[in-house]
């Protein structure tokens, strides 16, 4: 049994058959999805999918590229839909100075107020952070989001970053780059990660993992995202499998 912790099942590359990589998921092991929204829209669909199928659950936030069409008045939606009983979450939100596709300060602004929101409902956070490695550490600091829970998304810092969110009591999870070719530096955060503090996902429809890479990636790869990370800590694919699933039911507060 399996825990995908972040899949975009809303994505428009599931719109011809979205149904069937639903039921694929289910009948691979796959038994809950965590799918956060990427925007106002997006995290609409999640909760309508998180409605429609009991196994999966949603976050609803505004993720950095799109914080350009972010004002109060959305934030104050978001709030409303943030307490309906799948959601699960606020995220995905953080920061991208890699693709940079909206101004930074503005990134910053809505970053902050979404963790706000979060705290404000007691809820945990899904964190994306790509080459913000500092801001993010210092605006998650700064905002106490530790005490109501952080997850890192697709995580692709380095061990010593890994430890320290470690320290701090967040999650790491770990998506289907691990099992490429240059993934040493992923590798090392899973070999110092402990088990207890680790989640595994897709990312899909991105990031499908090896021997998939290259083609659209669903829920059913997170068994090899599990393998992998099995074979690195030299343990039963079985008990990462339940470990991982275990970790991610309690930081989403699913009974
Ligand atoms: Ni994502």
């Amino acid at each position: 049994m399996l825990f995908d912790s972040h899949a975009h099942l809303d994505a428009k590359q599931f719109d011809h058959d979205r149904d069937l990589v639903i039921k694929r998921a289910r009948l691979n092991e796959v038994s809950y999805i965590m799918n956060p929204g990427a925007d106002f829209e997006s995290s609409v669909e999640a909760v309508a999918l998180a409605e429609k199928y009991d196994f999966i659950y949603a976050a609803v936030g505004v993720h950095p590229h799109d914080v350009e069409t972010m004002d109060d008045n959305m934030l104050a939606l978001l709030k409303a839909m943030a307490q309906k009983e799948k959601v699960k979450a606020i995220g995905e939100i953080g920061l991208d100075y890699y693709r940079d596709l909206s101004p930074r300060p503005l990134q910053k602004k809505w970053f902050i107020a979404q963790l706000r929101l979060a705290k404000s409902l007691d809820m945990p956070v899904i964190i994306h952070d790509r080459d913000a490695n500092d801001d993010v550490l210092r605006i998650l600091k700064e905002e106490q989001a530790f005490e109501t829970g952080v997850l890192m998304h697709c995580f692709s810092g380095s061990k010593e970053l890994a430890r320290q969110y470690v320290a701090l009591g967040a999650y790491i999870s770990i998506a289907g780059p691990l099992t490429f070719k240059n993934a040493r530096k992923t590798i090392e955060v899973v070999e110092s990660v402990p088990l207890e503090r680790l989640m595994i996902e897709t990312d899909s429809p991105y990031l499908t993992p090896e021997p998939f890479r290259g083609k659209r990636n669903e829920s059913m790869y997170v068994k090899h995202v599990c393998q992998k990370i099995a074979d690195i800590k030299g343990i039963a694919y079985e008990k990462c499998a339940e470990i991982t699933l275990n970790n991610a039911k309690a930081y989403f507060k699913i009974k």
